[in-house]
């Protein structure tokens, strides 16, 4: 298609709007301002191919969650994101997932060809804040055995040194042409 919507979904503070930003805007925000809800649009080319991408910036601090399904219910596809020194927000991106399927479980369009699975839902798992290495409490193996049991890709970024950023994004493009 020509459009693509994607949520960015994860704990909160783990960097979601700077990998926004750094994605779309080439720059690093350093301070910290809670997102309640931002939807951006940009074209452009993934392979050869344009696309309009929609990404809605969703809030991971819970008092601003309560609208937060009905958000999700609107995604093509998804980036869920941990930060690598969170081990809470790891275990978030678990829950992330689960909430997920229970939102597409009736999408005819996963229900319809058979029996229903999270591993058809496009969707790539970030770590983030790989720059800070020193206080990693996540290790990659255990995060990439958890991607490879639910069939998604995932990268660890750095939305500071801007490290897999564009990659995830391009990623998750390529996930929803392929669903
Ligand atoms: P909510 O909107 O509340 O859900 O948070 P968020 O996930 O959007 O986090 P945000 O992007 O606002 O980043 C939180 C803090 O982490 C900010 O101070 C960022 O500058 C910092 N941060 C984000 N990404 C990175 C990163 O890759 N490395 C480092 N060192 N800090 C980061
Ligand atoms: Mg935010």
């Amino acid at each position: 298609s020509l459009s693509s919507k994607i949520a960015i979904c994860g704990m909160g503070s783990v960097g979601k709007s700077a990998l926004v930003i750094q994605f779309l805007q080439q720059r690093f925000v350093s301070d910290y301002d809670p997102t309640i809800e931002e939807l951006y649009r940009k074209q452009l080319g993934v392979d050869n191919e344009a696309v309009m991408l929609e990404i809605l910036d969703t809030a991971g601090q819970e008092e601003y969650t309560s609208m937060l399904s009905h958000y999700l219910d609107k995604g093509e596809g998804y980036i869920i994101a941990y930060s690598i020194i969170n081990r809470d927000s790891f275990n978030k991106a678990g829950e992330y997932f689960d909430l997920i399927a229970k939102i597409k479980e009736s999408d005819e369009k996963y229900t319809g060809s058979g029996k229903f699975s999270i591993k058809n839902i496009p969707i790539v798992l970030v770590g983030n804040k790989c720059d800070l290495d020193g206080e990693r409490k996540v290790t990659y193996k255990e995060a990439e055995k958890f991607a490879k049991k639910n069939n998604c890709p995932f990268f660890e970024t750095s939305a500071k040194e801007n490290i897999n950023v564009k990659d995830a994004f391009f990623e998750i493009v390529r996930e929803i042409r392929r669903s």
